[in-house]
């Protein structure tokens, strides 16, 4: 069975990128390079002290917007090197968005100031109140599945713009009402993401002044994610953890549209090269990134031609068609894709709780099927042979992309449905070589 027939017949499955090619090449024929990079790194530097201003509790870490890295070592008891990246708990927003959602937010900041002759360091001092006073009259649009909304809708109305969220059919409930108890305007779909998104984007065209923040398409969005790799590339300095040819890192990211995954594997292969692999995890009925890769369509094929649904309980990964920015630039540099069962997510959201304590949300854990696959797979083992890879020397890293934020209620009706998915491997539907477990 070819890969479509296996993302038609919604088949767990791991795809190896055929198209991959040295990062170092690869990076050369961006439109973004290393340089992009650095400068958001400096912009997100330049806001830190309003950040604190704005954010008291980001005094400890003097304004940076970053995570724990974590060993995790009961989850997955045989295998060695596991850690979490634990965006989830992100400050602020509580997920992997807010990365890209504040930095894009930043932007406009910095160019609504320029317009005034002013600049950072002029409105440090100033009083919140002031600082608002230089934004009310100007909008934010943004069309999400929930998470990217709460981030431009969180820092959008610290700095006091007018927001709006288009918000698709799959987009939390309790998402709505936490934008709407901070003042943000939520106009609600019966229909998908992308079509929230377009909705957001006529809005946006309709009205000269209004800055629309475009998740299917942002450079904004991406270069603030992409900062996210040398947090990671510190982190793992600190922790004395060696990444080079013996000892490869491989990061494993649930990825919606794409742009924070995509975000973050650019940054990643800017400081690693070929010595960090990154795999992007996608629900069965809403693989976007791994069908515009497969099929080198990028944006122009959606899951829906294939007779997919999009219904995942990864509300932050029902997303129907990739962007068309990030699938581009994926498609030499990303070294796969894998999906995985609403079940799984459950299963593994269920265990990270069981056995460590941490609540993350159902799509945040779908990074936790990459292991798996990789270390346990035909197909994985056999891409660790070719790349001349001792599976023992392997750093993993799962991204464990949202949760913080999700209301005690919620985690609890996901919990209480997981239980009875406490399956083996085998019948997680992976090809496992069995009694050779990690
Ligand atoms: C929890 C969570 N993880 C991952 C993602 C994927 O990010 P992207 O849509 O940029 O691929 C999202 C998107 O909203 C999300 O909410």
């Amino acid at each position: 069975m070819n890969s479509i027939d296996k993302l038609k017949n919604s088949e767990p499955y791991l795809w190896i990128n055929p198209n991959k090619i040295k990062s170092e090449k690869s990076l050369a024929s961006q439109k973004l390079n290393y340089r992009d990079m650095k400068e958001a790194e400096e912009r997100l530097k330049r806001f830190a002290p309003l950040l604190v201003k704005f954010y008291p509790e980001l005094g400890n870490s003097n304004g940076t917007i970053d995570s724990e890295l974590s060993k995790i070592t009961k989850m997955i008891p045989n295998l060695n090197n596991l850690y979490i990246k634990g965006d989830h708990s992100l400050p602020v927003s509580g997920s992997i968005k807010a990365r890209g959602g504040f930095y894009a937010v930043f932007v406009i900041v910095e160019k609504i100031l320029s317009e005034h002759g002013l600049a950072i360091p002029s409105i440090v001092n100033k009083s919140t109140k002031d600082i608002n006073s230089l934004f009310a009259s100007r909008s934010l649009v943004v069309g999400s599945t929930g998470n990217l909304g709460l981030s431009i809708g969180l820092m959008g109305r610290a700095f006091g713009f007018c927001v709006t969220v288009h918000m698709s059919s799959d987009a939390k409930a309790w998402k709505k009402e936490k934008l709407r108890n901070i003042g943000v305007t939520v106009v609600e779909y019966e229909s998908d993401y992308s079509a929230a998104c377009q909705a957001a984007r006529d809005s946006a065209s309709e009205n000269r002044g209004i800055f629309f923040i475009d998740d299917e398409n942002s450079i904004d969005l991406f270069l603030g994610y992409s900062a996210a790799a040398s947090m990671l590339s510190n982190q793992l300095k600190q922790k004395n953890i060696s990444v080079d040819v013996k000892h490869p890192l491989f990061v494993y990211i649930p990825c919606g549209v794409g742009g924070a995954p995509g975000g973050i594997t650019f940054g990643l292969k800017n400081i690693f090269g070929d010595n960090v692999h990154c795999f992007f995890a996608e629900p069965v009925e809403a693989p976007a990134m791994m069908l515009g890769l497969v099929t080198g369509k990028n944006s122009l094929v959606s899951v829906k031609d294939i007779g997919l649904t999009m219904d995942t309980c990864a509300d932050g990964l029902a997303v129907g068609t990739a962007s068309e920015l990030v699938a581009k630039m994926m498609s030499t540099m990303l070294d796969g894709c894998f999906t995985v069962e609403d079940k799984t997510m459950l299963k593994y959201m269920a265990e990270l709780y069981d056995t460590e304590g941490i609540k993350i949300e159902p799509s945040a854990a779908a990074g936790f099927a990459g292991p798996e696959y990789l270390v346990n797979s035909v197909k994985g083992k056999n891409y660790l042979v070719q790349n001349k890879i001792d599976p023992q020397h392997i750093t993993h890293v799962v991204w464990t992309t949202g949760g913080s934020m999700e209301p005690e209620e919620e985690f609890q009706k996901n919990y209480k449905f997981a239980p009875q998915f406490h399956l083996t491997s085998d019948e997680l539907g992976i090809n496992i070589i069995k009694n050779n477990r990690y």
